[in-house]
C-alpha cells in the first residue's frame, strides 16, 4: 500500500500552470521533437505494456516549447536553486541555443548520460547518450563531490560522462523513456541535500520525484499525461517495501 502524501505529490498539469514552486533543484527531460510515441516497434519491450497518452512536442514548435520549460524553470526556481535539462542528440542544438537565448539562467555546464541502448543501435552507429545542461538561477549553487552509487564508489568519479544502464522492470507498466533510478540517485546526491524540494514539470512515471523521496528529498512532480501516474504507483510499489527500504538496499541487508 503506497502511503498517499507519495502518490499526492504527481498533479496532473500543464507545465504552463505551475507558480512559485521555489524549488532547490529542477531535474526534467523534455520531450524529444520527434514525432515519438513511445510506442515505435523497434523497442525491444512488449509494446502492450507501455501506456498511452505521451505528449509528445512537434519539431517546428521546439523552440517555443523550450522556452517556455525555461520559463517555468525561471518561476519555479528558488534564488540559489539549479535545473538539470536532459536532452537526446536530436534536438540538443535547440536546447543549447534557446538557453543561451533565455535572460536569468546561467549556462554552468553540460553532462553527458551514456547508457546501453538506442533504438537503432544494431543497426548504425547510433548515440546512447543523453546530454544533460546543468543550469543555475544565480551565483551560488549546491554541489557534493559524492555520491554512494558507483559512479563514485568505484573507480575515479567523473561528472562529465555518467555510465548508468538503463533498468527494465517485467510485468509492469512501462513509460517510454523513463530514467533509470541509479542515475536519479548519483545526481541528485551530488546536486541537493536532504530535505531539498526537488521538483519535476515533465515527470512522466515520475521517477525524478520516487528517487528523490528516497533519497530524503521532498519532491513536487507533473505531467498532463494521467497514465504516469498509473506507472508512477506501479514503481512505487516495486521500490519501497513495508519497511521504506529501497528494493537493492533490502537485498543487500
Ligand atoms: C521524456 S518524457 C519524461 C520521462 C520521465 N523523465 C520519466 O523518467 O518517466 C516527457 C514528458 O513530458 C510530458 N509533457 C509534454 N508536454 C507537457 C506539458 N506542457 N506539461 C506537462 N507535461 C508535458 C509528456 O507527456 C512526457 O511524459
Amino acid at each position: 500500500m503506497i502511503n498517499k502524501a507519495l502518490l499526492d505529490g504527481f498533479k496532473i498539469k500543464d507545465m504552463n500552470s505551475w507558480e512559485n514552486v521555489n524549488a532547490d533543484l529542477i531535474i526534467t527531460d523534455p520531450p524529444f521533437g520527434i514525432e515519438f510515441s513511445g510506442k515505435n516497434g523497434n523497442y525491444h519491450r512488449n509494446v502492450e505494456n507501455v501506456v498511452s497518452g505521451y505528449v509528445e512536442w512537434k519539431v517546428l514548435e521546439y523552440e517555443e516549447k523550450i522556452q517556455q520549460l525555461l520559463g517555468c524553470i525561471k518561476k519555479n526556481l528558488k534564488e540559489n536553486g539549479q535545473a538539470l535539462i536532459f536532452s537526446g542528440w536530436n534536438n540538443s542544438n535547440i536546447v543549447h541555443n534557446e538557453i543561451m537565448k533565455f535572460n536569468g539562467l546561467i549556462l554552468r555546464g553540460k553532462m553527458y548520460w551514456t547508457y546501453n541502448f538506442a533504438p537503432s543501435c544494431i543497426k548504425r552507429p547510433s548515440h546512447n547518450v543523453y546530454e544533460i545542461y546543468w543550469i543555475t538561477n544565480g551565483d551560488k549553487w549546491k554541489y557534493n563531490s559524492r555520491c554512494t552509487t558507483h559512479h563514485c564508489q568505484s573507480g575515479e568519479p567523473n561528472l562529465t560522462t555518467l555510465n548508468f544502464k538503463r533498468d527494465y522492470k517485467v510485468n509492469m507498466p512501462k513509460y517510454p523513456t523513463r530514467l533509470p533510478f541509479k542515475l536519479l540517485h548519483c545526481l541528485i546526491e551530488h546536486f541537493s541535500n536532504e530535505n531539498d524540494l526537488i521538483f519535476d514539470p515533465l515527470c512522466g512515471s515520475g521517477m525524478v520525484g520516487l528517487v528523490a523521496s528516497m533519497l530524503k528529498r521532498r519532491f513536487i512532480i507533473g505531467d498532463l499525461n494521467e497514465n504516469g501516474k498509473i506507472v508512477f504507483e506501479h514503481l512505487s510499489n516495486y521500490y519501497l517495501n513495508k519497511n521504506n527500504l529501497i528494493q537493492y538496499q533490502k537485498l543487500m541487508t
